[in-house]
């Protein structure tokens, strides 16, 4: 039975890639929205994978290296996020950034849910992943309610 931080984690990440399609293939004038609703969306995710998920696979041998990676991963998207936000919405250099902000999400999305959830399901205990899994969602809704202020 696949568990519940799994199940959520896939649910935010299907949203991410929807408006992230949306955004590479919608007119200019819904890009600043878009936008808004992606970062909406993606920065409390990334935000609550850094606190209360990568911690405990970067504490395990096994998972060390691949948890490393992920997280530069989550580092180059905010730099390219902040790049875009830098950008004039109108160009075509803004649409050319989304599209390897695109690519690079997917790629990251792609190995979370095969080899992070792999490795979450060798090294840690289902009862550590209801926790990784409850403290995820508190900190991703405070977040959310930070930005949302
Ligand atoms: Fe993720
Ligand atoms: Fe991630």
């Amino acid at each position: 039975m696949e568990n519940e931080l799994f199940k959520q984690l896939k649910q935010e990440h299907l949203e991410v890639k929807q408006i992230l399609s949306r955004i590479v293939s919608s007119p200019v004038d819904s890009r600043k929205n878009l936008f808004k609703e992606l970062k909406i969306n993606l920065l409390p995710h990334m935000e609550a994978e850094e606190n209360a998920f990568y911690p405990v696979l970067s504490n395990k041998q096994d998972s060390y290296q691949s948890a490393l990676e992920a997280l530069e991963e989550h580092h180059v998207a905010k730099m390219v996020i902040n790049e875009i936000e830098n950008s004039a919405f109108e160009s075509d250099t803004w649409l050319a950034k989304c599209k390897v902000l695109q690519d690079l999400l997917e790629h990251h999305i792609d190995e979370e849910e095969s080899e992070i959830f792999e490795l979450t399901r060798k090294t840690i205990s289902e009862q550590q992943t209801e926790e990784i899994y409850n403290n995820f969602l508190a900190l991703r809704n405070d977040y959310r309610g930070r930005m949302a202020a």
